[in-house]
């Protein structure tokens, strides 16, 4: 292990959870029971992560760019979201897990942003453990956001704006950068996720498709971010 090894399990881990389409279509399934697969897979990603020592993990759920999905396939993923938050509350407050969720979720359908709502609060005094959900999300229309927010905002600092400064109108300004992204399903993109927030994190890259990421495959991930060597730009 070289000296600018971690050497300590990362705090944030970001997931693209890619792949569930590809998991449905080996089985001769529908993409809706790839995507059903997937989502049981965020409590037990988050459960092993939690137990593994992370303190915050944050999953792509759907795009900003996937309203353009076809819309059985969009109708199922929105109905998905309030089955997931009826189904983990129970178990998000067994592991004292807290649920965010990042982008536009005014976008979303009134049933499932309730549902989100209801478990936020419900989970909201949870402390082991963040769990952030992006919803209709995409990394410029985060920045794009931002900047607005900025804008409109009398109480902004006078002067020139700071990275500081803009980063704290992102949406979830008080998480810390996520230390490690892992991607599933093997493609090499970050297909707008976390654009400012990913620019030094560890990226690592499985062909696993995700309802089949396991903790095995998960505590491989964090092995190998052990091992890497981070230098944020310096030469140390
Ligand atoms: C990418 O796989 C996955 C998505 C676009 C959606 C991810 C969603 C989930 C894991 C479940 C939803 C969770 C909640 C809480 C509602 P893909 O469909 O693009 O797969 P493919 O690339 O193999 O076609």
């Amino acid at each position: 292990m070289s000296d600018n090894s971690p050497r300590t399990i990362p705090q944030h881990v970001a997931i693209i959870m890619d792949g569930n389409g590809r998991w449905a279509q080996r089985r001769g399934l529908p993409r809706s029971a790839g995507h059903f697969a997937g989502a049981k897979n965020i409590s037990r990603i988050a459960n092993a992560a939690a137990k593994a020592g992370v303190k915050y993990m944050t999953v792509y759920a759907f795009s900003t760019e996937n309203w353009k999905r076809p819309k059985d396939e969009v109708s199922y993923l929105m109905r998905l979201i309030p089955h997931f938050c009826q189904r983990q509350v129970k178990d998000m407050m067994k592991h004292n897990i807290r649920l965010r969720t990042i982008g536009r979720t005014n976008d979303l359908p009134d049933f499932a942003r309730t549902a989100l709502l209801d478990a936020i609060e419900k989970t909201k005094d949870n402390t082991g453990f963040t769990l952030t959900i992006a919803l209709s999300y995409g990394g410029r229309a985060e920045l794009t956001d931002a900047v607005n927010k900025l804008l409109q905002d009398p109480n902004r600092p006078a002067g020139p704006v700071t990275e500081q400064t803009l980063a704290s109108y992102l949406y979830a300004p008080d998480l810390p950068d996520p230390d490690l992204m892992i991607r599933t399903s093997g493609e090499l993109r970050l297909s707008n996720f976390m654009l400012w927030e990913l620019s030094y994190a560890e990226l690592y890259v499985t062909d696993t498709h995700w309802p089949d990421f396991s903790e095995e495959d998960l505590q491989k991930a964090l092995d190998a971010y052990m091992h890497r060597n981070r230098r944020f730009g310096e030469v140390k």
